[in-house]
């Protein structure tokens, strides 16, 4: 495990630890609220029977949503912490969910071409290159499948509400590919905890789409600011105004071309 993982790895655990935001259960999910939860634009075919890997994605929201919608899932993530989470959810809705500890730039421990769906919530960014990640969900993937993926917006990577200078959100790190920005989570994130900073990768949008696209994935559609009802009218500095000026976070949904 090299030090990205192993920064990871620690962190997650005591974000776990402080039932962070992102480590909290979904225990309140049925069939209809977990469609809505994961697909409020009904972009996704049905998943009744379907192989689905979330990747990355541990902390047991996801993975549950999609065992409720009858999927055969498996999620894999670098903490055990989070996929404990995952466990509890699943046992306490009476739903199967295999759990892989791993990286997400090595999945080896899982077959070709066995899911046919890939579903990446927020995590590429912990990464130094989105391209190690594209080139192993392209084995895992099959043929025509979906891979939906979120990323922060290149642009604004390492800015949040705090950033708010009087006048507007201020943009002035550089642009480059795979450079570390560390940023402080805002104190409702871990219930007022202090925990290390995140340390997250930016991706800019050349290396996401050409890598997307070099990778065999055919974009079919780009949602932006995914999870927000953005409100300008909202005080300044504060996480809905910020979410109105600078979306913080972009959604590709890819197919896999056979
Ligand atoms: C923001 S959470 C995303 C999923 C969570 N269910 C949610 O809804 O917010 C990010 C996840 O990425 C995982 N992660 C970070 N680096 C990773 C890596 N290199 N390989 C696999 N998982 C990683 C973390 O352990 C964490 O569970």
């Amino acid at each position: 495990m090299d030090d990205v993982a192993k920064y990871n790895q620690g962190r997650w655990r005591r974000l776990v630890d402080a039932n962070a935001v992102y480590t909290r259960l979904a225990l309140d999910l049925d069939a209809e609220s977990a469609r809505r939860r994961l697909d409020p634009n009904g972009r996704l075919d049905p998943v009744d029977g379907k192989h689905v890997l979330v990747l990355a994605g541990g902390g047991g929201q996801q993975s549950v949503a999609f065992a409720l919608l009858g999927a055969r899932v498996t999620v894999f993530d670098l903490s055990d912490a989070q996929l404990a989470r995952d466990r509890d959810v699943a046992s306490h809705h009476g739903v199967e969910i295999r759990t892989v500890e791993g990286d997400m730039r090595v999945l080896s421990a899982l077959d070709a071409a066995a899911f046919d769906v890939v579903w990446q919530p927020y995590s590429l960014n912990f990464v130094p290159d989105c391209r190690a990640v594209f080139c192993q969900v392209a084995r895992v993937i099959r043929p025509a499948g979906t891979y939906y993926v979120d990323v922060a917006n290149p642009y604004f990577v390492g800015i949040g509400e705090r950033d708010f200078d009087g006048e507007g959100y201020v943009v002035k790190l550089p642009y480059v590919q795979g450079a570390l920005v560390e940023t402080t989570d805002a104190a409702w994130v871990a219930g007022g905890r202090s925990i290390e900073p995140a340390r997250e990768y930016r991706q800019t949008l050349e290396a996401v789409i050409n890598g997307l696209v070099e990778n065999g994935f055919r974009i079919t559609h780009l949602d932006e600011g995914v999870n927000t009802d953005p409100d300008p009218q909202a005080r300044p500095g504060s996480w809905d105004h910020f979410n109105a000026i600078v979306p913080p976070w972009l959604s590709f949904w890819t197919v896999r071309d056979p």
